[in-house]
């Protein structure tokens, strides 16, 4: 199976009334285990880049060949978007020339009017190329990259507005932020949800920060037109503590237990339970 863009497999899901998990990769790893997963479970997935991971993995070029391997050598038949998370302007040509799939324009952070005269450029260059658009309105907050929005809920108008450009699914804030929720937090704003939902009616909306939202209101928000969930942070937390249990039992001090294909096992296997977790959630199992 080579790479697809999102729009298919997310507009089967709005009419679905399931959702298509978007898990971020960071390395190998993380890239073969959510691969792994979707096969065996059967379920369509997008994975995410943000522009720090692609830097970190060397590049937008080593993405590409590295997720095309893996779809040839592990014989994925399963559809798979490779999607660039947050991009910026510049970061969504970069992604685009070097093979990307799927494209998130986050232009959220400027006013209306730029926000949708450089999403208009951007449908154009990446729709020239098969290759599905999400745009962002209403910044979400938390910290990603460095980047920190305030958690905003998007204007359902401006959303109406940027969804009438063109764009494949849609990004609105309401109340998620990325990272880990703080003790206070209000929780999802369904009502602007649904008004988001009632305006932009058939087009896909996407929920970011999904890693510790609780079960029920994510359940909610695809009830209500969420069809593509991110998720980064939890698969993080679930790396780094079956790798500290690996580490501080000494494993790693026993026999070979040293080699980095057993210090990764333990982290690569609580990847794979955190995504098939979510993909059954989500509802997508079964749908690819
Ligand atoms: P979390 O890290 O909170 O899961 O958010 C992921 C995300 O929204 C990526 O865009």
């Amino acid at each position: 199976m080579y790479l697809v863009s999102a729009t298919d497999m997310l507009q089967k899901a709005k009419a679905g009334h399931y959702a298509v998990g978007q898990f971020n990769i960071n390395n190998l790893e993380w890239t073969k285990a959510i691969l792994e997963t979707a096969e065996e479970l059967k379920s369509p997935v997008i994975l995410g880049v943000s522009e720090g991971a692609a830097k970190y993995m060397g590049g937008y070029n080593v993405v590409v060949n590295m997720v095309n391997g893996l779809l040839k050598d592990q014989n994925i038949s399963v559809p798979v978007a490779l999607h660039l998370d947050h991009g910026t302007f510049e970061g969504v040509y970069k992604a685009l020339n070097a093979g990307f799939s799927s494209i998130m324009f986050d232009g959220s952070h400027y006013g209306i009017e730029e926000n949708i005269e450089k999403t208009t450029q951007v449908i154009k260059d990446c729709h020239a190329k098969g290759v599905s658009v999400e745009a962002e309105v209403g910044a979400i907050g938390g910290e990603e990259d460095g980047v920190v929005g305030m958690g905003e809920c998007a204007d359902p108008d401006e959303c109406k507005q940027i969804a009438d450009l063109g764009v494949d699914f849609l990004a609105a804030g309401i109340g998620n932020i990325h990272g880990v929720y703080p003790a206070n937090w209000a929780g999802l704003s369904f009502e602007t949800l649904d008004a988001i939902q009632q305006k932009t009616g058939i087009m896909p909306l996407v929920l970011h920060g999904g890693s510790g939202i609780p079960n029920e209101m994510v359940k909610k928000a695809i009830t209500l037109g969420v069809s593509k969930v991110n998720v980064n942070t939890e698969c993080q937390l679930a790396f780094a503590a079956a790798t500290r249990e690996y580490i501080e039992a000494g494993k790693d001090k026993v026999g070979k237990g040293f080699d980095p294909r057993k210090v990764l096992a333990p982290g690569y296997q609580a990847i794979k339970a955190t995504v098939k977790e979510k993909m059954e959630l989500f509802g997508s199992v079964g749908k690819a």
